[in-house]
């Protein structure tokens, strides 16, 4: 089941050292926000570093089947050494997840996912003030349908936990914790 964090005023959300987490969430959500306060940048596989690394431009949506394909294989390279490896992308589509999914599958990891379910007004506002990227607010809103569908079916595809944050307020107040090594 998704776990709603609401009731909780400091609630933690803790992590396996050696699980594969998908942020999900549409562009201005701030997963990349999240993903740098709360992990190591080496932990942190973002699409956007990828097709920078590929193409030297992080927006050039040519590069995005490379920058998939080095995202892929350095979560490959990370999970067979049970690193802890956070995907930074929008993870709205099933089969871009599934693919994910697979991966954590044959290193036997588990998979977790942190959504950033924010309002989508909380998106566009942020999209509309960015300096790096602005979408078009179509796109973002087509990404809030995707994100719709997808959070029921997560626990179903073999995301566990689930954590599902609904506000810029709870998102400020997780603690993000992982597990020691055993
Ligand atoms: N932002 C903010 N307050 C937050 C989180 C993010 O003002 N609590 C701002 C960031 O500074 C940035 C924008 O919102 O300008 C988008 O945040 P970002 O973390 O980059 O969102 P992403 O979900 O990573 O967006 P994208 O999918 O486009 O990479
Ligand atoms: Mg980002």
């Amino acid at each position: 089941m998704a776990s709603p964090l609401s009731a909780d005023p400091a609630p933690e959300l803790p992590l396996a050292p050696t699980a594969l987490v998908l942020l999900v969430g549409v562009s201005g959500s701030g997963k990349s926000t999240f993903a740098a306060r709360w992990f190591a940048p080496t932990q942190v596989l973002s699409s956007d570093a990828m097709r920078a690394m590929v193409a030297d431009d992080p927006n050039d949506q040519s590069a995005t089947d490379a920058a998939f394909e080095l995202l892929h294989t350095t979560a490959s390279l990370r999970l067979a050494r049970g690193r802890l490896t956070v995907v930074d992308a929008t993870n709205v589509e099933r089969w871009a997840r599934g693919r994910l999914l697979a991966l954590a599958r044959r290193f036997g990891r588990p998979a977790s996912a942190v959504v950033l379910d924010l309002p989508v007004e909380v998106a566009l506002e942020r999209n509309a003030a960015r300096a790096d990227r602005r979408l078009p607010p179509a796109a973002i809103r087509r990404q809030q349908r995707w994100l719709r569908e997808s959070i029921p079916s997560l626990p179903g595809e073999g995301f566990t936990p689930v954590w599902v944050l609904t506000s810029a307020e709870e998102v400020d107040a997780v603690r993000v914790v992982v597990a020691a090594r055993t």
